[in-house]
């Protein structure tokens, strides 16, 4: 994809569905009993996976647009497949499936693409074996594709050493099945969009701070959800509107919960006026987004208190930074070495070519803001974020950028390209 420099943005979006909540839907209404139907739900790449999933699990899952409907057959109600579950590019869904797969009284195997066959498996394998789940890795230890054995599971009290809602969520799924409470502990609060949803099914879940306990043999129930829009895919946009020179950019239903607003937050840290509209909450805490141009912004730090709370916006935050008076310090964000690529690495190597002041750190990076732009090659690697960034990036900058791979996208946001140039024409 070319981009051409482009300083004035006006018109409204409704970003897609947010990821986690799709995914969690899906997972979810497959083990209640009864029809539920999922309104704006994401159709990216990465969900259509956890939909190919449960339907060789032996679920119906009928889709018309962005509007989902799925039997599920209650707790028990999974077939086993007898082909490998391929879960593509998306961690959520091999990771959240392992834990309900790890209580199945079958076995399954699960694989992805090149890039999730590097991400480390053994945070959630760990926690599911002293559950009693028996990984076999079928190339390389700790990595997929490995086959798994369901079996009966037993409670764990589980204190996690990464914030990491994948890791909570897998534990608190395989807690579904466990005999007694399953208990994770975490070392700061992750996105809550697993207690909040298994709650609205019926389950029994107690959220204390960063404990979460969840109760055995719940009776999920069907029902019907709106998903709001997902934060992450609106980060681009509030990026494009603050730095441009002549914005109005209106953005509808975007999800706010707390432990995802992380960039609302550091927006106005760095001098953004973000007006926030209709706020509303039906499972999830919903708003109106408008985005005006921030004339002057001013350098952060973002330390381990924000981090979970915008971790996938960590690069189009570096992209902001470049642009801060000052000196923006992220740290503790190591966690970003094992997302769709090292995000420390490609996001520090894309900006340098670009002109950027920019270190990169044992977790994370130093942004000395103020220096102009100029137009690149970038190379995405096939990191979604990475692509959409960049582009924003290129927005900014001086002359024609391009980016390699940008088909990636569409893991997380299909349509990006047609309302990013929406709002330029
Ligand atoms: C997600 C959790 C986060 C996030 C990912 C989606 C989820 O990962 O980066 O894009 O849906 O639970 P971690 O749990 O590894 O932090």
């Amino acid at each position: 994809m070319k981009i051409k420099p482009c300083s004035s943005l006006k018109g409204e979006i409704m970003v897609p569905g947010d990821k986690s909540i799709s995914h969690r839907c899906i997972m979810f209404a497959s083990l209640a009993k009864g029809i539920s139907t999922i309104h704006h739900f994401l159709n990216g790449a990465d969900c259509l996976a956890t939909i190919q999933c449960f339907t060789q699990l032996g679920i119906s899952i009928e889709e018309k647009e962005d509007t989902i409907y799925i039997s599920g057959k209650g707790l028990y109600g999974l077939q086993e497949s007898t082909k490998t579950l391929d879960c593509q590019n998306s961690g959520t869904t091999m990771r959240l499936l392992s834990g309900i797969l790890s209580a199945q009284p079958f076995s399954s195997t699960l694989d992805g693409d090149s890039s999730i066959r590097k991400r480390p498996m053994n945070r959630i394998a760990e926690p599911l074996s002293l559950m009693g789940a028996h990984f076999q890795w079928k190339t390389q230890e700790n990595f997929a594709p490995f086959k798994l054995s369901g079996t009966k599971l037993q409670a764990i009290e589980y204190t996690s050493p990464v914030a990491s809602a994948q890791v909570k969520s897998a534990v608190l799924l395989a807690g579904l099945y466990a005999q007694g409470q399953t208990k994770v502990i975490e070392p700061e609060l992750s996105r809550n969009h697993t207690e909040i949803l298994l709650r609205s099914f019926g389950a029994e879940v107690v959220s204390d701070g960063c404990t979460h306990t969840i109760m055995p043999e719940p009776n999920l129930v069907a029902r019907d959800i709106f998903v709001p829009g997902d934060i992450s895919s609106a980060a681009y946009f509030i990026a494009a509107g603050l730095l441009s020179q002549n914005a109005q950019i209106y953005l509808q239903n975007v999800g706010i919960n707390p432990s995802r607003d992380g960039i609302l937050k550091v927006c106005k840290q760095m001098g953004a006026n973000i007006q926030i509209f209709n706020e509303h909450q039906n499972d999830e805490p919903t708003a109106d987004l408008l985005i005006t141009p921030c004339s002057h912004l001013t350098a952060c730090t973002i330390d381990r208190r924000l981090i979970p709370s915008l971790i996938d916006e960590l690069p189009i935050i570096a992209v902001i930074a470049c642009f801060a008076e000052g000196t923006t310090i992220i740290k503790d964000a190591s966690e970003l070495k094992v997302k769709e690529s090292n995000r420390i690495h490609t996001v520090v190597k894309g900006l340098s070519d670009m002109g950027a002041d920019i270190q990169e750190t044992e977790d994370g990076m130093i942004i000395h803001g103020g220096k102009p732009l100029h137009c690149a090659c970038i190379d995405s690697k096939g990191d979604h974020r990475i692509a959409m960034s960049f582009s924003i990036a290129a927005l900014f900058a001086e002359g024609e950028s391009e980016i390699l791979n940008s088909e990636c996208v569409n893991v997380s946001y299909p349509h990006f390209y047609s309302d990013l140039f929406s709002l330029i024409n």
